[in-house]
């Protein structure tokens, strides 16, 4: 990637940014930044910990602490946390310092990831196809604002779709 700003990868929880991102840092040697892990590592207690004691307003304050910091790097892929877009000032940032990339999948298959995972707040509770179809129908239309590339994941390997991102960068000229 030439050194022209970074790339976002958005999408609802368990839609695969993370796995995406280790093949594109793989696959072409692009550094990496996860949100949650960086704020799991800044804060010292885990993003469950943080919900819980500080609230979710704390925790959207932090994601946009850390966007204001990418914002001076370039050439990074920043894996987001699924609700980074419901914040407009997010997206602002992540506009002008970046191409951000909308992962999608079906409810199904998001709940196949996510239904015995414990460590994501916002599921708490609501770990069943309707749930998930509805917060998916809550936060569509802020994800779909805020990409600039859309690329499904269902019946693709991380390989494949991480080759479908690149190529997308490099038709749009961030290669
Ligand atoms: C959230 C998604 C999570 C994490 C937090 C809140 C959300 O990230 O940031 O639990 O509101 O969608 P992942 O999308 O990586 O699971």
């Amino acid at each position: 990637m030439r050194k022209q700003g970074n790339v976002f990868l958005i999408g609802f929880m368990g839609c695969g940014k993370s796995s995406v991102a280790s093949q594109l840092q793989e696959l072409y040697q692009l550094d990496v930044i996860e949100m949650d892990e960086e704020i799991v590592r800044r804060e010292g207690r885990s993003i469950s910990d943080i919900f819980q004691q500080s609230g979710e307003l704390y925790f959207r304050q932090i994601e946009t602490d850390m966007l204001l910091k990418i914002q001076d790097m370039t050439g990074q892929v920043v894996s987001c946390g699924g609700g980074v877009v419901l914040k407009k000032e997010n997206v602002q940032i992540m506009k002008a310092s970046g191409t951000i990339v909308l992962l999608t999948a079906s409810p199904k298959a998001i709940l196949e990831r996510v239904g015995k995972d414990d460590s994501r707040p916002v599921l708490k509770g609501r770990k069943t196809i309707t749930d998930i179809e509805e917060l998916m129908e809550q936060r569509r239309p802020y994800y779909e604002n805020a990409a600039d590339h859309v690329v499904t994941t269902e019946g693709k390997s991380v390989t494949e779709i991480a080759n479908e991102i690149w190529k997308k960068l490099e038709k749009a000229g961030n290669e």
